[in-house]
Parts: structure tokens; C-alpha cells; sequence
């Protein structure tokens, strides 16, 4: 069996739904695991989905990844402006990171303007609602089998 794409999701996600509608929509994070799960299969591909409101067990998980994950899709919430340590994580590994953001940061407040995760990453997905979850399963399924 091939290695699962990881997907990553930093503080506050585990209340997706509830979590400022307005801006996160009303989608939970047990709904999107499943819409990544469906388009992951779609593509040949597992899964291992997970959230956490630590630093330490993302940077833990992104440690597991240097030879356990096809690729990573990590969306790291607030770590995302912060997070030099998931940076230096992300350095470590050698398969594609897809960031992803469910709003638009650039859009919003300018302390969300600066990612210290983009420096690692292949590519970017954000604004598109928790669609971006979906079309990031999509992408990550393209870069590593493009013939799919
Ligand atoms: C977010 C954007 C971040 O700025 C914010 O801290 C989040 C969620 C998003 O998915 O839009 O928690 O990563």
C-alpha cells in the first residue's frame, strides 16, 4: 500500500461549524475529513487526517511525515503566522506541502499577511471556503502521479 497524504489541521479547526460562520462557514471538521477522504480515493489515495491545538504534536506529526506521508497538506490556522518551529519541520521533509487557508488571510487583518509555512511549501490554496480541502486532495493527487 502507498504511503497516506497527511492533512494537517492547526488550532481552533476542531470547532469548524460553530467557529465565526461567517468566515469559516458551517461545514465541521468531521465533514471535511470525509470530503478528503472521498476525493483521496477517488485518486488511489488514503488519508491520515488529524487536528490539534498544539504546536508540538503538528511538529511531531510533520517529524512522522519525513518517511511515512506521500505529501502533506497542512492548514495551520494561527501556527501559520507564528509558527517558526513548523517551518523548520517542514524543511525536513522531501514530499510536496500544499498550505492551505479556508479564508483569504491577505484579505484580512495584516498580522495574517505573513506565513512563515509558505517558505516551505509547493503551492498555496486559500479563500475558497473548505472546497480548497477538496481541490488541495486534487492537487496533491496531481503532483505526485500526474498521469492520474
Ligand atoms: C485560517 C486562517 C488563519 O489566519 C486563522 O488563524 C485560522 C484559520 C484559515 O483556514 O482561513 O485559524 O488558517
Amino acid at each position: 500500500m502507498s504511503k497516506p497524504i497527511l492533512i494537517l489541521n492547526g488550532p481552533n479547526l476542531n470547532l469548524l461549524g460553530t467557529r465565526e460562520p461567517e468566515i469559516y462557514g458551517a461545514t465541521t471538521l468531521a465533514q471535511v475529513e470525509e470530503m478528503c477522504r472521498t476525493e483521496a480515493a477517488a485518486h488511489g489515495f488514503e488519508i491520515s487526517f488529524h487536528q490539534s491545538n498544539s504546536e508540538a504534536e503538528i511538529v511531531g506529526w510533520i517529524q512522522d511525515a519525513i518517511s511515512g506521508a506521500a505529501g502533506i497538506i497542512i492548514n495551520p490556522a494561527a501556527f501559520t503566522h507564528t509558527s517558526v518551529a513548523i517551518l523548520d519541520a517542514l524543511k525536513m521533509v522531501s514530499c510536496p506541502v500544499i498550505e492551505l487557508h479556508i479564508s483569504n488571510p491577505h484579505a484580512r487583518e495584516e498580522f495574517r499577511h505573513r506565513s512563515f509555512v509558505s517558505l516551505a511549501a509547493t503551492g498555496t490554496i486559500c479563500g475558497l471556503g473548505v472546497a480548497g480541502y477538496t481541490l488541495a486532495v486534487q492537487a496533491m493527487a496531481n503532483l505526485l502521479d500526474p498521469a492520474a
